[in-house]
């Protein structure tokens, strides 16, 4: 973060005037709620109630705890410092007035959300979008996310989450950018910059922050909120990159992650905070805690009451307590015992404090009602639709796709008019299932030739009559299958990711029935799918697709679009083999056919689907590979040739294997990828220079290696095809 000198100095005074209790208020986040909602008012609670969005346990459970009514008292007084899930323009700027006009020092409030794939607009989740392998892409979302949010007043967002992430297990997997650290570093960077835009205190801009630091994505067994355990070099070489990579983009903020990581919850770790974040380097930005993730210091059983949380946190360096009130109760006792001292506290406020001048909140604290909205414009449903389609990997082509646009068709799968689904895990927090197009609203909006029943029920239950009757008369089903928002994101880890219920059953009658058998998998994650894969003529995965869910398939499924996405995440071919992942290193005896080998016996060793895999309507030829390495590149081109019949995009990628090394290292490693667009029967040289640096790792005891080896090279369409080029370097 850069400012002026004239607002550090601003800052500088403004901590000089403040009571110790001012100080501390600026350190405390109302808010999420405890029923998973967010600051939701008593009035808010009774319309939700009677229009039966909840239950009147819910209901009670907000009015008891509501984190809305009477804080305004405290707001005047200046005890808050920000508040999260406000997304009413004018609710926010209510509370902000209260702020800025009638409290004694008139410091704004910042606003916050988890805007993580669209705001009003809702893009794919990120995990499909990521298989767009497209930065520019990464960055317009973000950017369109960001003005829709700054309309509401929202000021920071809780994204990107860069958690690298290797167990479909996960249900969070949905957020980030699957299982490989450098397309994840890409992915930060591009969406910092994209929440961010050119200056952060521009009206469109919000703060993005990096979460969840560090290593949550590797919570054993795939169990969301579990430990963590891993070397220092696995830390360095794998999950701390894109942290890295987004405090270089300057992302404003960090999340400290909710899971102990080697012994010590995250939000008391000084090593993460102070030596990693700042030390290392060089973040100025602030640092908040997860939800009550300093209350959580006491189960996890390292603070012994919320007043020793509060001490390791503030000590270890968060700055902002997100929804306990430790901070507020503790803080002035702990500094009257001497716990913790002035300084911690002066820090803390500072860089809150940095961050509302950096965003420009002293000048223009409200969000002025615009002249015209740019939520759900035009310009942000053509984006979302470009996204869903670029998201969306062609898992099987026996040559059925794409379809003839006069070809009659069955649409079965509750999947295919499933609005709110659509929205994907974070989608729902301010996205509304009213504005999403589904698969079946669009074929009807093209008046397409087609039969749709769903057959199968929200609890995946089959009706095989209907089922019978839907398909009868018709050659093509398209079968919609998946998994539900709610099965996926926070809290939704799985320990069987294989279709729930009778789906599986649908497709495999659909098949026996002769049917051409179109499935589209609508899911937040890679699932078990080998026996779907088996029994389907054509398998897309086209995620949890957004607001234009239904424009993008069937520009999809009819041919105006070719699929040309790669997934960033391996499939499995059970859940029991998780996690799998590209880059694993080798072991002593390297899976093969033979006994004696590290695999499991009752499935394949390899994936069902590899990192990096997706068809297309076209075919892509590479030739020509050729490597050098020049002034500390590695300089690598191939000739890409459109094969096909289909305009197309190929995602070329350049892996690479050391292969005399200190420590073990990954079978291959992404270390570069570049699009291509090609018509048919065009071609094209794509080049790559990757710079040594990039092949830097770290020996046992944890010192950077970066001397001369042999390596393979690999240039192919997936992660597990290609002849290497042998160079050493
Ligand atoms: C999640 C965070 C999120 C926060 C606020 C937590 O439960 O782990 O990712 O930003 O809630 O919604």
């Amino acid at each position: 973060m850069h400012l002026s000198t004239a607002n550090e100095k601003m800052i500088e005074e403004l901590l000089g005037k403040m009571t110790m209790k001012e100080k501390i208020g600026q350190l405390y986040q109302v808010g999420p709620s405890p029923v998973g909602g967010f600051n939701i008012s008593a009035e808010d609670a009774r319309q939700m109630l009677e229009s039966g969005k909840i239950n009147e346990a819910e209901y009670t459970a907000i009015i008891e705890n509501s984190l809305l009514d009477g804080r305004e008292d405290i707001i005047r007084d200046g005890l808050i410092g920000s508040f999260i899930g406000i997304n009413d323009r004018r609710k926010a700027n209510r509370l902000q007035k209260i702020a800025v006009e009638e409290s004694r020092l008139k410091i704004p409030l910042i606003f916050s959300m988890d805007v993580v794939h669209g705001h009003k607009t809702i893009f794919p989740i990120p995990l499909g979008e990521s298989c767009s392998f497209d930065r520019e892409l990464f960055y317009q979302t973000a950017r369109a996310a960001a003005k829709e949010a700054a309309e509401d007043n929202i000021n920071w967002t809780f994204a990107p989450m860069i958690d690298v992430s290797r167990d479909a297990r996960w249900g969070r997997v949905a957020e980030g950018a699957g299982e490989d650290t450098y397309l994840t570093s890409v992915f930060a960077e591009a969406k910092v910059k994209g929440f961010q835009g050119d200056d952060l205190s521009a009206p469109d801009s919000i703060a993005a922050c990096a979460k969840h630091f560090a290593a949550y994505g590797a919570c054993e067994g795939g169990r969301d909120y579990n430990t963590t355990d891993m070397s220092l070099n696995r830390l360095d070489e794998v999950y701390l990159p894109p942290f890295a990579a987004a405090a270089a983009a300057d992302c404003a903020t960090f999340m400290a992650a909710f899971n102990d990581l080697n012994g010590l919850p995250c939000t008391m770790n000084p090593f993460l905070l102070k030596t990693v974040l700042r030390k290392q380097w060089g973040f100025n930005g602030a640092v908040i805690s997860d939800a009550h993730g300093i209350e959580e210091c006491i189960a996890h059983g390292t603070a012994s009451d919320p007043a020793d949380a509060a001490a390791k946190a503030l000590k270890a360096g968060v700055d902002m307590d997100m929804g306990t009130e430790f901070y507020t109760n503790h803080l002035e006792e702990l500094l009257g015992s001497g716990k913790i001292e002035i300084d911690d506290i002066d820090t803390a406020v500072r860089n809150i404090l940095r961050l509302k001048a950096a965003l420009g909140l002293f000048e223009r604290p409200y969000a002025e009602e615009p002249e015209k909205s740019c939520a759900l414009s035009a310009e942000h449903m053509a984006l979302a639709k470009k996204a869903a389609v670029k998201s969306a990997v062609l898992l099987k082509n026996t040559g059925v796709l794409p379809l003839d646009k006069k070809e009659k068709i069955a649409v079965v799968g509750f999947f295919a008019d499933s609005a709110f689904d659509m929205l994907g895990t974070a989608g729902q927090i301010s996205g509304s299932e009213n504005d999403v197009i589904t698969l079946v609203s669009e074929l009807k909006n093209r008046k397409s030739d087609f039969t749709y029943s769903p057959c199968i029920d929200t609890s995946y239950k089959l009706n095989s009559d209907e089922l019978n009757k839907t398909v009868s008369g018709h050659d093509t089903v398209i079968a919609c299958i998946g998994e539900r928002l709610c099965e996926s994101g926070e809290a939704n880890s799985r320990s069987d990711i294989s279709p729930t219920g009778d789906q599986n059953k649908m497709i495999e009658q659909l098949h026996k029935a002769g049917k051409k058998v179109i499935t589209l998998l609508f899911t937040g994650r890679p699932m078990a799918i080998s026996e779907t894969a088996e029994n389907s003529d054509a398998l897309l995965a086209v995620w949890h697709p957004g607001t234009q869910a239904g424009p993008a398939v069937c520009d999809l499924l009819f041919g105006d679009e070719t699929p040309n996405g790669k997934l960033t995440m391996t499939f499995p071919q059970n859940s029991g083999s998780m996690p799998v992942y590209y880059n694993h290193v080798p072991t002593g005896r390297p899976a093969d056919e033979t006994n004696w080998t590290s695999k499991y016996k009752d499935c394949p060793y390899t994936p069902l689907f590899p990192f990096g895999f997706g068809l297309s309507y076209t075919k892509f030829g590479y030739s020509d590979f050729k490597c050098e390495f020049k002034d500390s590149h590695l300089l690598c081109s191939v000739m890409i040739k459109n094969a096909g019949d289909f305009a197309g995009e190929e995602t070329v990628q350049l892996y690479t294997h050391r292969l005399d090394a200190e420590t073990t290292r990954p079978v291959k490693e992404l270390k570069a990828f570049k699009k291509v667009h090609l018509l048919p029967g065009e071609e094209k040289t794509v080049e790559f220079s990757v710079p040594q640096e990039r092949f830097a790792y770290y020996d046992f005891g944890g010192n950077i290696i970066n001397n001369k080896s042999r390596y393979e090279v690999f240039i192919a369409p997936d992660s597990a095809s290609g002849e290497p080029i042998y160079i050493t370097f």
